[in-house]
């Protein structure tokens, strides 16, 4: 298993033994910038790569904390977070700015507001592209992110309940998150309104893996008392297709201290970030609202990442800034027992189908061919993977 010079588009383009490795990492890099004792960093030496940060869609978390990880690293990063101050602007195609971006950096991180622009990227690029977040497909980063939070503080990732709350059908957080836990041996609840329920797509890539159907629920206290786990989400406002449709379901689920009182002593509150009114700022002094510390993994799991993919890990060590390779692995769970995820079918053109999904980025990138995987009777799209007409 190596990462080095790959790109980074869905989860699960990583086996389960490299999610490990790379959390692994993390939790060495964690140690190496004192994430749990701010006074035991290891100064980071000077490194000679450079990042390129492409964000085409708002960001806070995923932005600085991809510039936080290279920097701690000692790399360097370039890029815009306004896609009106590049050429974009002037109507360059994703496949000519990514080109563009290869010849100026080692490694590029992208967001994008269209589902398989970073399969698009990963395609045109001739460094490492890691997924960002792109429409609401994937953000196997997140997911990375949030394993990292969840075996610190659990210990395990296996043969946990995790309830999935609020807007599943948009937010792509989850699409990467409910089969990455079913890969480690976790049940997912899905609890949303019916119409944000969790695309048939993602819920039947979580049963191929561990043979059942998340249960999905439509309130909170159908499911609450047997969580180990409650992971909000936000109503992704900006993929809405008119305000009203967004509306009818603005503000459905409100976690607050009653609900708290209710949930079990040794539930975590898990948030991607941003909140709106999901979680009532009350619930930030109870100890098991996890999300900000969530948040701060980022940064050595994003660190971890890199410095993989560019095959940098051993020229950390080499160099003594960071502890490669030193420190015995924590548990994960079940490992010996992992299903892997259902490998991409063979990918293919099939004559006379396009991708009807508006959200794909084989609607405006006109130069993509269109290409299919999955069975003839179900194909699926290879960009935004999902089900063609
Ligand atoms: C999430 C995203 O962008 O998908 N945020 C993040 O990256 N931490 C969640 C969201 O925007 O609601």
């Amino acid at each position: 298993m190596s990462l080095t010079g790959r790109s980074l588009v869905s989860i699960n383009d990583l086996t389960t033994a490299e999610l490990a490795a790379i959390l692994d990492a993390a939790d060495r890099m964690a140690a190496a910038v004192g994430f749990d004792d701010p006074a035991t960093r290891i100064p980071a030496r000077p490194l000679d790569r450079i990042m390129a940060s492409l964000f085409f869609e708002p960001s806070t978390r995923t932005r600085l904390s991809f510039e936080s990880a290279m920097l701690r690293l000692g790399g360097q990063v370039l890029g815009f977070a306004d896609p009106g101050v590049s050429s974009v602007k002037k109507g360059e195609s994703l496949a000519d700015t990514i080109r563009m971006a290869s010849g100026y950096a080692d490694i590029i991180v992208m967001r994008h507001p269209q589902a398989g622009a970073a399969r698009v990227a990963a395609d045109y690029a001739s460094v490492p592209v890691i997924n960002a977040g792109d429409g609401p497909h994937q953000h196997p980063t997140q997911t990375l992110t949030d394993l990292f939070c969840i075996r610190r503080e659990k210990g395990t990732l296996a043969g946990l309940k995790i309830g999935l709350c609020g807007d599943l059908k948009y937010g792509r957080t989850v699409h990467s998150l409910a089969p990455t836990m079913a890969r480690f041996g976790s049940e997912c609840v899905c609890i949303s309104p019916r119409e944000l329920a969790m695309p048939a797509e993602v819920l039947d890539e979580v049963e191929a893996i561990s043979g059942s159907r998340p249960a999905e629920v439509e309130t909170l206290d159908e499911a609450l008392g047997e969580l180990d786990l409650l992971y909000m989400t936000r109503v992704q406002r900006e993929r809405f297709d008119d305000e009203a449709a967004f509306q009818r379901v603005a503000g459905c689920f409100v976690l607050t201290a009653d609900i708290m009182a209710r949930a079990p002593e040794g539930m975590i509150v898990l948030h991607p970030l941003p909140r709106v009114d999901e979680i009532a700022t009350e619930v930030d002094a109870d100890p098991r609202a996890l999300y900000f510390r969530q948040a701060a993994g980022g940064v050595p799991v994003r660190m971890a990442l890199i410095a993989l993919l560019l095959g940098m890990d051993r020229e950390c060590a080499a160099k003594g800034s960071f502890r490669f390779g030193t420190e015995p692995a924590a548990p994960c769970g079940a490992e010996a027992t992992q299903a892997e995820p259902p490998c991409a079918a063979t990918e293919r053109t099939i004559e006379g189908k396009r991708c009807a999904n508006p959200r794909c980025v084989t609607q405006t990138e006109a130069y993509l061919e269109p290409l299919m995987c999955g069975p003839d009777d179900a194909p699926r799209c290879a960009y935004c993977e999902e089900k063609m007409e």
